[in-house]
């Protein structure tokens, strides 16, 4: 299957992402990557690797979220996009884009969900005295950081941790579940066909 990515900012799971499918086994291909930030460092990343991108940014369609999904959406459907990675995209999601793409989409959070939904999950799993701390790749569905969890990675919560130093330890993971979380889904996406062709 073809792939959109949409991110905000420095995509790096866009890159782990995009390196990862290049493998000659590898499921899926990266075909476009998506910012509503033109300023986010992984657009400039992402040509870097071979991969179109371009911003298409929300202001010019207001509080008119839907519409700049819809701009977004088609975008997705030129590229001939079948699965979309969400990859640190910073915008709330409505209705129309979320069942589009339903059991089609995906995005990762820095924290074991259901755990942490929301944003400061690093600050938050610290101040919580939490002792495991990690990432999910899940589904997405209308609710915020919910959906059915695909993969998952547990990292410890080291005593005197800070911020960085957690969301470090974090990041390193999503770089490696994201690609094996997309893998899987993508084999998912694909056997139906291959089955109707034999
Ligand atoms: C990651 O921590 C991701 O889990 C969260 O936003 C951050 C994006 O980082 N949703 P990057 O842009 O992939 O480097």
């Amino acid at each position: 299957p073809r792939v959109g990515v949409l991110i905000s900012g420095r995509g790096s799971n866009m890159e782990a992402l995009i390196k990862a499918a290049k493998a000659p086994d590898f499921p899926a291909e990266i075909v476009l990557v998506l910012s509503n930030k033109p300023e986010a460092a992984g657009l400039e990343i992402a040509r870097a690797l071979g991969v179109a991108a371009e911003a298409v940014p929300a202001k010019p369609f207001g509080k008119d979220r839907e519409a700049h999904e819809r701009a977004l959406d088609a975008k997705l459907q030129e590229a001939g996009v079948e699965i979309v990675c969400l990859a640190g995209y910073m915008r709330l999601l409505t209705p129309y884009l979320v069942n589009r793409w339903a059991g089609r989409m995906l995005n990762i959070h820095p924290s074991l969900l259901p755990e942490f939904p929301g944003l400061d999950t690093h600050a938050r799993a610290i101040e919580a005295g939490a002792a495991k701390h990690g990432c999910t790749v899940h589904l997405v569905t209308e609710g915020m950081d919910e959906g059915p969890v695909v993969a998952q990675a547990e990292v410890p919560v080291l005593p005197n941790d800070t911020e960085d130093a957690l969301a470090a330890r974090v990041l390193a993971q999503e770089h490696i579940i994201y690609p094996r979380a997309l893998a899987e889904l993508a084999r998912k996406i694909r056997l139906p066909q291959a089955a109707s062709h034999s």
